[in-house]
Parts: structure tokens; sequence; C-alpha cells
């Protein structure tokens, strides 16, 4: 069986907190698949990239993503360029490479290489569940009413909510209309409503869902 959990959802549904507490509770690595799509708009956008360009900075060795207990890094020309993927015009940026069927068609294998089967994985993202791995044991859909994730990311980038709540609508569309991979809950996926549990209990909810799954206290 193959050892993967995917958490799928759109921005601000808990996602990245719900996968970093419950690697460090089941011992699997997580990766937040976001930080490779917001890398790769934030060095196409300096380096002015064009889509032959892109295509082969894919398979290039300039680049890396290292998963670490607290996030997942993304290093350019051996600098860890990670804080600089999180500002407001790179959400705008990632959205719009995101939406690119060519590009994420490319970065498909690049997603899935990130499993090792003796480690285990979490995905967390947008199609982890859908595109990369349909048949994993145990697929979350997590989803929370717009004014919460807008709360949760004003909070974080202590901006105002009104104006995390336009953009946040507007990357939803994207995240949700574009022609292939939207967001969608996976088939079979669990659904759950991070406004209805704190963090502890959504965490604890899943992990004995997948203590269950897996069947073994790893
Ligand atoms: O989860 P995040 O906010 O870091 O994601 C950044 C952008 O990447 C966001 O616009 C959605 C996109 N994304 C995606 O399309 N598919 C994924 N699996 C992960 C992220």
């Amino acid at each position: 069986m193959e050892k993967i959990i995917t958490i799928d959802g759109l921005a601000s549904s808990g996602k990245s907190a719900l996968s970093q507490k419950l690697s460090k509770k089941i011992g699997w690595p997580w990766f937040s698949t976001g930080v490779l799509y917001r890398g790769m708009a934030y060095v196409g956008y300096i380096e002015k990239f064009d889509e032959k360009k892109y295509l082969s900075f894919f398979k290039s060795k300039d680049w890396f993503i290292k998963l670490t207990e607290k996030k997942s890094l993304f290093f350019y020309k051996g600098e860890d360029i990670s804080s600089k993927l999180y500002q407001k015009f790179i959400d705008e940026k990632a959205s719009f490479f995101s939406s690119y069927t060519l590009y994420r068609k490319a970065l498909i294998p690049v997603q899935r290489s990130f499993y090792k089967a003796q480690k285990g994985l979490i995905l967390e993202g947008r199609d982890c569940g859908s595109i990369l791995f349909p048949s994993a044991p145990l697929k979350i859909f997590l989803s929370a009413p717009d004014r919460v994730r807008a709360k949760r990311r004003a909070e974080d980038r202590k901006e105002p909510v009104h104006a995390v709540l336009q953009s946040q609508k507007n990357r939803d569309q994207r995240d949700q209309n574009r022609h292939f991979a939207p967001v969608i809950k996976p088939k079979n996926a669990l659904c759950l409503n991070s406004e209805e549990y704190s963090l502890n209990q959504i965490v604890e909810l899943v992990y004995e869902k997948a203590i269950d799954i897996f069947q073994s206290k790893t």
C-alpha cells in the first residue's frame, strides 16, 4: 500500500498547519506543493522566462526543494529563496503560473518523485489527491468559509481583511475554473470544514484515520 496522505483545499483552508502537525505525529515528511509553483513563478518573473525557458528550467539543476519539519524550502542557485515567495505579488504570479496546463503537466513527475516508499509522504496543495496521487489510501479535502480563510491570511500577513478577501476571491476563481487540474474534492476524499474543529482536533481526527488505514503506529 502506498504510504501517502494527500491534503487539498483552497488558500488558507488550514492545509499547512494540519500537514505540519500530522507529519510530526506520524513521522512522515510533508511537502507543501505550493512552494514549487511559487518558486517557479518567482524565478520566471525575475529572470523573465518565456515558455521554452520555463520548460528547460524545470529539468535543470539550478533549483531544488528541501522538505523540513517546519516548511518546504525552495533553493535557487544554492540560495534558499523561500522567504521571498510569500509576498502578495507572488500570490498573484503563482496563481497565474499555476493555471497553465503545460507547466502543470510538466511538474507532475517532479512532484511525484518526492514519494519514497520507505519513508511515506504527506502532500498538501490543490491537486495532490485528484491528479498527483489519486490512488492515495487517505485523501483529505479541507474547506472553510471565505471570511474565515481571509481572516487567517490577514493575520499572517498583517494586511486588512477586505484586501485579502478580494485577492483570495480572484485566486479561488482561478484555482476552481482552470482547464486542467482545478481544485475539486478528490474521489473518496474525507471532507472536513476546518472552522468546525480546533487544530488539535483535526490533527487527531486525521491521525486516527491514518492509523486505521495504514495499521501501524509509525
Ligand atoms: O498553497 P499555496 O498558496 O502556497 O499555493 C501557491 C499557488 O500555487 C496557488 O495559487 C495555487 C497553486 N497551487 C496549485 O495550483 N496546485 C498545487 N498543488 C499547489 C499550489
